[in-house]
């Protein structure tokens, strides 16, 4: 038997071995030249981090709190859609491992399990990701279901009037499943033999007139917290915050919609300036290692959001695999901040890291 996979990078290969190319393609990929998926990940390795010695690290506490909600390390699951094409379980398999390490799982809009399936599976923490479609009496639904279903969050994704231009799943002609949650309401079939269906479907239902005003009407029918996903600069922290919404996700949705925006590790600390503590801010976008998660947090996010790494893990080794890549960077993670010298994530400074910039000072 091979041996078992000991970093997320070997989960890659195994989920690129176990996937057709259509969908490893569809996961893996960014939009157009793919500059910000490279940067999303090498970013990270441009930051130093700045290890205190000789401080007790022999009781680690990893945990932390999110709205409320206590997890058992700063690591969440991003919202990833259609699960059942990396896996037959799908976001059931997914929650059920949220739930076994104690975390918080956001369940996309566009999943291939419904919304009622993944809540009645186990006792994870559970927020549901949204988009806003044209026929927003459909969007309007959704929330409700997830809202009668015990899901404590909704996470409006802000960075998608309408999808990127992902090359692979053009020339993959990228099928576009039927979405379960939408059954009877509409269908997600688009037959069509040019390019990305997805990109198809993606076009003909979001509301690319979605705006700020918005989250007044969002807010207007849920009484649940509202985080808005793919906030990149200080104008719109501080806007967000204008508004009312309950949490930030700092996020170029995995470097899948405009290519040539900064990674998101780049863009994390002027996001947290704006927002001066007044509400919690969440990162995701390359995190590989728990040596970024460590950076992120330094520079001041409550809490990283996990996406293709979640994947590989589900499409190598289902439920299995979601828990032990959880585990693994939970391990990382923790690893990092004894080395560091901190033993609770409140230890974790701006000071004990450096970015290129201030090393070259
Ligand atoms: C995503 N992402 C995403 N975001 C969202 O708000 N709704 C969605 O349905 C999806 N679907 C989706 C599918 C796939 C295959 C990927 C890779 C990403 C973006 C996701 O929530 C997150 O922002 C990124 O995945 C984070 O980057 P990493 O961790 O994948 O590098």
């Amino acid at each position: 038997m091979a041996a078992e996979p000991v970093n997320v990078k070997e989960y890659q290969e195994l989920a690129r071995n176990a996937l057709p190319k259509m969908y490893y393609d569809f996961y893996a990929g960014g939009a157009e030249d793919q500059y910000t998926l490279t940067e999303n990940m090498e970013a990270f390795s441009r930051i130093t981090i700045c290890p205190r010695i000789l401080i007790d690290v022999s009781n680690m506490d990893l945990s932390t709190n999110v709205l409320g909600y206590n997890i058992s390390a700063p690591i969440m699951i991003a919202p990833t859609a259609m699960h059942k094409l990396a896996h037959p379980e799908g976001e059931i398999a997914t929650a059920k491992a949220a739930a076994a390490c104690k975390t918080i799982m956001v369940l996309s809009f566009s999943a291939t399990c419904t919304i009622e399936e993944v809540a009645s599976c186990c006792n994870a923490v559970r927020f549901f990701q949204l988009y806003v479609y044209k026929r927003r009496n459909i969007t309007a639904l959704l929330v409700q279901r997830a809202e009668r279903s015990g899901y404590k969050a909704i996470v409006l994704t802000v960075d998608t009037p309408r999808l990127g231009r992902r090359e692979a799943d053009i020339k993959n002609k990228m099928i576009s499943p039927q979405l379960p949650n939408l059954d009877g309401l509409m269908s997600t079939e688009v037959s069509s033999d040019e390019g990305s269906n997805l990109e198809a479907f993606a076009f003909k239902t979001l509301d690319s007139s979605l705006c700020w005003k918005d989250i007044d009407w969002l807010r207007s029918i849920t009484k649940l917290p509202i985080l808005v996903k793919g906030i990149l600069t200080r104008e719109d922290a501080i806007k967000a915050v204008e508004v009312g919404v309950d949490g930030i996700i700092v996020s170029n949705h995995g470097a899948r919609q405009l290519d040539y925006v900064p990674a998101t590790i780049s863009s994390l600390e002027e996001v947290v300036c704006a927002v001066g503590g007044q509400v919690p801010v969440l990162f995701d976008g390359g995190v590989r290692r728990g040596a970024d998660i460590f950076k992120a947090l330094a520079l001041g996010a409550q809490a990283v959001l996990i996406g293709r790494p979640v994947i590989f893990g589900l499409a190598a080794m289902g439920e299995y695999g979601v828990k032990h890549i959880i585990e693994i960077l939970k391990g990382e993670l923790e690893l990092t901040m004894a080395l560091a010298g901190c033993s609770s994530v409140k230890d974790i400074t701006r000071n004990h890291i450096k970015t290129e910039h201030e090393r070259f000072l």
